[in-house]
């Protein structure tokens, strides 16, 4: 795709950005849009310190719930096309209100995003479309749950329904385990999100993270991606938001990623129409490479963070075009993204204690950088008082690199992060090991 394919009128309408959304993947996206000269703003609502780092862009202050100051705010600025980032503004109708009001949304309806906002939905809709996933069971009591976990040869997977920031997902190693993490969460751990309960088997195999591009009825694939979910090296520890990826993930051949197009996108896309969801978005598709073929773990209706942190520095300056088309209704599905000849890796510096109870408000020190094809994404990060940078967050940095090879990208990130300190500063110093030929390296 070439900017002399798009229209004038296209080229006048993509002036202003804005974002919402105060992580390392809104910061990552916005990178990527600025590139493209025709975009001179990119707002993020409210963005975290190191938003203004990134050329053009700039933190507005809106409180997004208060409706009529919001629009007053976008028609002041011009806006040209909103991206909604995370996942509870779009399951509360943020995209659905905003389209209402006539802006260009990235980003699905609360219909759509009903894929990511409710697990048991989320199966149902699999199983009706024939997708592969783990075996279910949908409970709405203890004494069901008990019941189905019993009569279970294995130990289930156990899971809240509705959103609970990553923290809903139990994989227990014995029934007992099962039925106490049921038990916490029928005795409301997780507020209502927590009403109903979803039992999975535990299935096995390499995890690997795929995004499609949606318009509604088309689709395109970004690069692939593999994250790190366990805080600890060798894959150990608690899960996480996300450690670490790289993309592409070699892991999935063509063969593979056929078998995934034709058994799980093109039947989920299907499904969508077939239920009257025009989703205008991204689908992230969280799958597991089974013996028995790839099978779908989870949907989110936005982009994984880090993998969008590791993805985001191999699009070319048309990325911000393929938003707006999605935004539209009129991607062709036959658009290149141009991911140049690099490979890209991101290395999660996060606050001791994270996943779990952690201090915020270090200062963070930036030594020597070698900064050739390097970026710093800030995931959590305040401003001090005298315009230093602090920490401000579990996950507080993303390090991004991109080489011709997953042995050069890391070494440059774990190079770097030699430069880069704050109190109690913890990093996995074996990401991209399934990649690497150096399987990890002294600190
Ligand atoms: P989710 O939030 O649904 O992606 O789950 C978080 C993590 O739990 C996934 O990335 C997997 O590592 C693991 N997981 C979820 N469901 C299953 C399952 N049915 N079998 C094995 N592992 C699972
Ligand atoms: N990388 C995992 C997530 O964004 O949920």
């Amino acid at each position: 795709m070439s900017i002399n394919s798009t229209s004038s009128q296209t080229l006048k309408r993509l002036k202003n950005i804005l974002i919402i959304g105060n992580g390392g993947r809104e910061n990552s996206l916005a990178w990527a849009i600025q590139k493209n000269e025709l975009v001179k703003k990119v707002y993020l609502v409210p963005g975290n310190a190191g938003s203004e780092r990134i050329k053009k862009c700039e933190r507005i202050k809106i409180d997004i719930n208060k409706k009529i100051e919001l629009i007053e705010k976008l028609n002041f600025l011009e806006i040209d096309l909103i991206v909604i980032g995370p996942e509870i503004p779009l399951a509360n109708g943020l995209a659905d209100f905003l389209r209402e009001k006539n802006f260009k949304v990235f980003g699905p309806g609360k219909d759509g995003a009903k894929l990511e906002y409710s697990k048991s939905w989320a199966k149902e809709f699999m199983q009706d479309a024939n997708i592969p996933t783990a075996k279910f069971w949908k409970v709405n009591s203890l004494l069901e749950a008990k019941k189905i976990i019993h009569s279970s040869p294995t130990p289930l997977v156990v899971k809240v329904d509705g959103l609970a920031s990553g923290k809903g997902v139990f994989i227990p190693d014995s029934k007992e385990e099962c039925i106490k993490a049921t038990e916490s969460i029928f005795a409301g751990k997780f507020g209502d999100s927590g009403n109903l309960v979803v039992l999975e088997e535990r299935i096995k195999g390499p995890e690997v993270s795929v995004f499609a591009l949606c318009d509604g009825e088309r689709y395109i694939l970004l690069p692939t991606a593999q994250d790190h979910k366990r805080l600890n090296e060798k894959d150990k520890g608690p899960n996480t938001g996300g450690m670490g990826a790289y993309s592409p993930a070699p892991l999935l051949t063509e063969y593979y990623l056929d078998r995934i197009i034709k058994e799980i996108i093109e039947p989920t896309i299907c499904e969508l129409n077939k239920k009257n969801i025009v989703y205008k978005g991204v689908i992230y598709f969280g799958l597991m490479i089974t013996e028995s073929g790839p099978k779908v773990i989870e949907y989110n209706c936005r982009f994984g963070d880090p993998e969008c942190q590791t993805i985001m520095p191999l699009m070319d300056q048309n990325f911000v075009f393929l938003l707006e088309k999605c935004s539209m209704g009129n991607l062709t599905g036959d658009e290149k993204i141009d991911t140049y000849d690099k490979v890209s890796g991101c290395v999660i510096a996060t606050s001791k204690g994270y996943p779990h109870e952690y201090k915020t408000g270090f200062p963070i020190k930036i030594g020597n950088i070698d900064s050739s094809d390097f970026q710093i994404f800030d995931s959590g990060t305040s401003l001090g008082v005298n315009g230093e940078l602090l920490t401000d967050g579990g996950r507080v940095l993303s390090i991004v690199c991109q080489e011709k090879n997953f042995d050069m990208v890391f070494d440059k990130v774990y190079k770097n992060l030699k430069e880069i300190y704050f109190e109690g500063i913890y990093f996995r110093n074996d990401i991209g090991h399934q990649v690497r030929e150096t399987y990890s390296r002294e600190n």
